[in-house]
């Protein structure tokens, strides 16, 4: 028996080395951690298991019968964060680049399903150099399988991806069907064709960085949620994203210590400047609101007119929607009607309770809105909002103008509580473009134009500039001072905690994508 466990053990460390100590110590080099290094920090102390350490693969085309890597280049298994399980893959560049053929598909395959039966979250730690080219379409076949997965997956439990080397080809749709992207500054990329390839194609001449390393991506694109400055800090912001969310679609996130605090806030009463057209940052408003420094902002430099993230409130989690007036005056555009779409979503599959802040000029007109589809991807958000069923508040701080009205979370659309500060113009725009349109001709006859003009704006500003008309037909459920704010949105998400809301029996519906 002796000689036997010996086998074994011999076995584990020749797994634990993956690709040998050379190849450990490039990627040590490239400010990169090993697989299970990640591993190790990711999961509490000692809750790793780990399942198929002895997995090979099975090629013998091109020399792959001669070399052979214990674990097929991907570590899977479970284990804990903050004492809740959760199913993990982490890709090991050291074996063949992490590249992904039939076995290391099916050990990921194999975790996913252990997570979708057993309700927990799945988080994947890539970093490979794409389909492994020697196994051909068996590879491609591994992918496909995963695609899958994570689309059936997609709604059930939170998936999570990290992108911490290089994820290029079709292996950028694995992380695109999850749910958040993490990616670390320069030592990640994702693209769907590399550098040479585009410049072959389209003679532009980009670096891997340009293309899609984590500044283009959490800039440019949106395709990443987080990025992080290492790789330390990238595993430390997946922990903190799950303190937020539950286990999957059946539970509650969890509930975090909460000390009853004080809940009047006496400067909401004076972030909001007197001249409705200067901006102020809503961030100062959303930190006032939530529990202590509980928001956790989610694509903070994408679309950055509207800010979104999670938080606390009461010790419950939440997600928060809300449009930043320090940024394009707080106007819905194309990414930010995408952003927050996308995140009213996640907030809704998994049982997350919505909190709106609303100071919205209308939509952004111009025809690159329109040519980019501002129609289809406004929709996504009133869509989004529409079919939510979590308990769902909004507050108007300022500006609720137009079409911008109805989308962001209106009574109209199933919100449960509106709160209106005093400041709150609810109308179908404002005061000086509404005057311009119907006293034109009462204007162009006056023999002072400018004053007629000033006057006119006045009474319009008098009649609608205000939340009064609005709460009178109970489109806002009360008017109150922003100081007030923190305590009724704790009263009012505990008084929601019990809501139960179904949609019409279907299939799904059909969001214009
Ligand atoms: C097999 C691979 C590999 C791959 C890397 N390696 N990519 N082996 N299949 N796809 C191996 C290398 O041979 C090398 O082996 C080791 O991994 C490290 O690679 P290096 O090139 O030395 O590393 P580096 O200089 O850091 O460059 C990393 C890289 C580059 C940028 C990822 O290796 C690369 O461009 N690889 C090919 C990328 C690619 O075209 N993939 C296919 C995409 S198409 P040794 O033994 O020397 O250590 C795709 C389709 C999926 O993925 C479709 C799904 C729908």
């Amino acid at each position: 028996m002796e000689e036997k466990i010996d086998l074994l053990n011999q076995k584990i460390a020749e797994a634990k080395l993956g690709g040998g100590e050379d190849r450990i110590k490039k990627q040590h080099d490239k400010g990169k951690l090993t697989a299970r290094e990640r591993i190790n920090f990711l999961l509490d102390e000692g809750s790793f298991e780990e399942i198929g350490m002895f997995v090979t693969h099975r090629s013998t085309n091109f020399g792959l019968d001669k070399s052979t890597f214990l674990g097929d280049g991907v570590v899977t298994g479970y284990g804990k964060v903050n004492g809740r399980l959760v199913y993990v893959f982490s890709q090991d560049f050291t074996v063949m680049g992490g590249s992904l053929a039939e076995a290391h598909a099916e050990k990921i395959c194999k975790v996913m399903d252990l997570a979708m039966k057993n309700g927990a979250p799945v988080i994947g730690l890539n970093d490979s150099g794409g389909a492994r080219i020697q196994e051909g379409v068996v590879s491609l076949g591994g992918y496909a399988d995963i695609f899958y997965r994570n689309t059936l997956a997609s709604g059930v439990v939170p998936q999570i991806s990290a992108v911490m080397g290089p994820c290029a080809g079709g292996a950028v749709y694995s992380p695109a069907l999850t749910d958040f992207i993490f990616m670390v500054e320069n030592t990640s990329y994702m693209f769907v064709t590399g550098p040479n390839v585009v410049k072959t194609v389209t003679h532009e001449e980009v670096t891997s960085e340009e293309l899609g390393g984590a500044s283009t991506h959490s800039t440019k694109s949106g395709v990443t949620h987080f990025t992080a400055e290492n790789e330390v800090a990238c595993i430390n912001g997946i922990k903190k994203l799950l303190e937020y969310i539950p286990q999957n679609c059946e539970e509650e996130s969890p509930r975090v210590n909460f000390e009853e605090d004080q809940l009047i806030r006496e400067k909401l009463n004076t972030i909001i400047p007197e001249n409705p057209n200067q901006p102020y940052d809503i961030r100062d408003v959303i930190s006032e609101v939530v529990d202590g420094d509980s928001f956790y902002e989610v694509q903070k430099d994408f679309a950055e007119n509207i800010v979104v993230g999670f938080a606390h409130i009461g010790g419950k989690s939440i997600g928060v929607v809300a449009n930043q007036p320090a940024f394009l005056a707080g106007v819905l555009d194309n990414n930010a009607s995408n952003k927050a779409a996308r995140f009213v979503r996640f907030c809704d599959c998994f049982n997350i309770p919505l909190l709106v802040f609303e100071d919205v000029p209308g939509f952004l007109p111009g025809t690159d809105q329109e040519w980019n589809g501002i129609i289809k991807n406004g929709a996504k958000l009133l869509y989004a909002f529409c079919e939510a069923t979590v308990p769902r508040i909004t507050v108007i701080t300022r500006k609720a103008y137009g079409g911008a009205y109805d989308v962001m979370n209106s009574k109209h659309i199933g919100a449960d509580m509106n709160f209106a500060w005093p400041s709150a113009e609810i109308a179908v725009m404002g005061a000086k473009g509404a005057s311009e349109i119907i006293f034109k001709r009462e204007i162009k006859n006056a023999d002072d134009k400018e004053a007629k003009w000033k006057e006119k704006e006045a009474e319009y500003a008098e009649l609608f500039a205000n939340p009064y008309n609005a709460a009178a037909r109970g489109y806002v459920d009360e008017v109150i001072e922003p100081k007030q704010t923190r305590e009724k949105l704790i009263k009012a998400f505990d008084m929601l905690k019990n809501k139960v809301d179904q949609l019409p029996r279907k299939k799904h519906g059909n969001i214009p994508l």
